[in-house]
């Protein structure tokens, strides 16, 4: 099998989109290595690192010289693995609801490609293809900024539906593609990832199956979750002014609360930076959370909860560089107060917060194990989820030593050990 990507993202290789392209070709790889022992050849080609001019309309490629453009630029490079292809997978992001310039422009320059008659067959005109297309395959994968893929797709639907007719191609649309860069949200964005894998490989064998279909369907994050956490992450105000990073990030972890995960009276949890001297108050509530900044005499009112902790410390955390739990031992942070929080903090940031997939996304404590564990599974490609470190079990000495310490340092640690 010949296999020709076409990355139509500006970001090229750091694209969104092109990490479930990715994903969907090694699917494919998998399954073709599985059933013929070979894998596929795969050929990919970055939009934004070719020459290609806009189409003149001069329609010379139809009359002076049939199936030739007047313009000499890397587009002929493109046509000629176009029709090399076995399948061909266009991968973009959505700008503006439609696709991105440079790709429409190299649709355009597919010109030479059709004849110019009119087709008896197309409903509402067209043009026959130049070349025998038959069995040939088309995959379009492309990712936005918006919560939801849905309703946001009708041009790039009937595009592809009358270049390839309406069943003539495979598609994978999926909202809130900015978080795939996000690695605090890793065990989420893999686990869909595993999933575009899999849809990969069922595409090889035959068609993307039902229950595939079902799990891309579903938005990573529900819309209020994604929404606070997309507007905490530009780094700026109400006002549009640049905010302090730390604040920014303090912001995207209090956007995870769940809130049903409200205990009946609100948690106030204070971040103690301790490395740049900032201590922020996330408040958890009934309705959600809000972080607060501390004000030069400090706040008025007791937290919860606090945890002192350098910035550098709880950002590896949250990304998945160091567990939470093993972290906590090696002293690496502190914390004071109300426990419950800690032993909790998958309900109160975690798991139930993914899409219906029920999947976690988590920031802060517990996240370290399980995007470790997740981001393994799916570069095995599996799809279930690594069972969870309890924490209660790992925590119990410590807070023993907490509880005992603060009744008697000397004792409470004796007790402990
Ligand atoms: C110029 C521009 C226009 C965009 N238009 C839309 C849009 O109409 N709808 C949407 O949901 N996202 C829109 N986005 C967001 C991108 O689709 C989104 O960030 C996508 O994940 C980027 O993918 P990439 O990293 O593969 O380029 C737009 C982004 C840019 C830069």
């Amino acid at each position: 099998m010949r296999i020709l990507a076409i990355n139509g993202s500006p970001k090229g290789k750091q694209s969104n989109t092109w990490r479930l392209t990715s994903s969907f070709i090694e699917g494919i790889t998998a399954q073709e290595e599985d059933a013929h022992g070979q894998a596929p050849t795969v050929d990919t080609l970055s939009v934004g690192a070719l020459d290609i001019k806009p189409c003149r309309g001069c329609f010379s490629c139809w009359s002076k010289t049939p199936g030739k453009c007047c313009i000499h630029d890397d587009m002929q490079e493109v046509i000629e693995k176009i029709l090399w292809a076995d399948v061909v997978i266009w991968s973009f992001p959505l700008y503006y609801f439609g696709l991105p310039g440079p790709l429409k422009n190299l649709i355009d320059r597919q010109l030479p490609m059709s004849l110019p008659f009119m087709s008896a067959e197309a409903e509402n005109g067209g043009h026959p293809s130049r070349y025998d297309m038959s069995g040939k395959r088309t995959v379009v994968i492309s990712t936005c900024g918006f919560y939801t893929a849905k309703g946001n797709y009708s041009c790039v639907s009937d595009l592809f539906d009358r270049l390839c007719g309406k069943d003539g191609y495979t598609a994978i649309f999926c909202g809130q593609g900015e978080l795939f860069r996000v690695n605090e949200l890793a065990e989420r964005t893999d686990e869909y990832l595993s999933w575009v894998r899999k849809a990969g490989e069922e595409f090889a064998s035959s068609a993307i199956s039902e229950e595939t279909r079902g799990k891309l369907g579903q938005n990573l994050f529900p819309r209020d979750v994604f929404e606070a956490m997309a507007d905490a992450s530009w780094g700026v105000g109400k006002s549009g002014e640049k905010e302090d990073p730390s604040l920014v990030f303090t912001r995207q972890m209090a956007a995870l609360y769940r809130r049903q995960a409200w205990p009946g009276r609100d948690v106030v949890l204070d971040m103690n930076y301790t490395d740049i001297g900032k201590t922020y108050r996330i408040v958890l509530g009934e309705r959600g959370s809000h972080v607060e900044e501390e004000p030069a005499a400090g706040f008025a009112a007791d937290c919860t909860t606090k945890i002192n902790t350098p910035l550098s410390v709880w950002r590896s955390i949250a990304s998945g560089e160091i567990a939470g739990d093993e972290a906590l031992m090696r002293h690496m942070y502190s914390v004071e107060g109300d426990f419950d929080l800690m032993i909790h903090w998958d309900e109160f940031f975690g798991a139930a917060n993914a899409g219906a997939a029920g999947s976690a996304g988590s920031t802060g404590a517990n996240a370290g194990a399980d995007s470790a564990g997740n981001t393994a599974a799916a570069a095995r490609g599996e799809n279930e989820v690594e069972p969870k470190t309890n924490m209660m079990l790992l925590l119990a000495p410590w807070i023993v030593f907490w509880i005992a310490a603060s009744i008697d340092g000397f004792w409470g640690s004796l007790v402990s050990v």
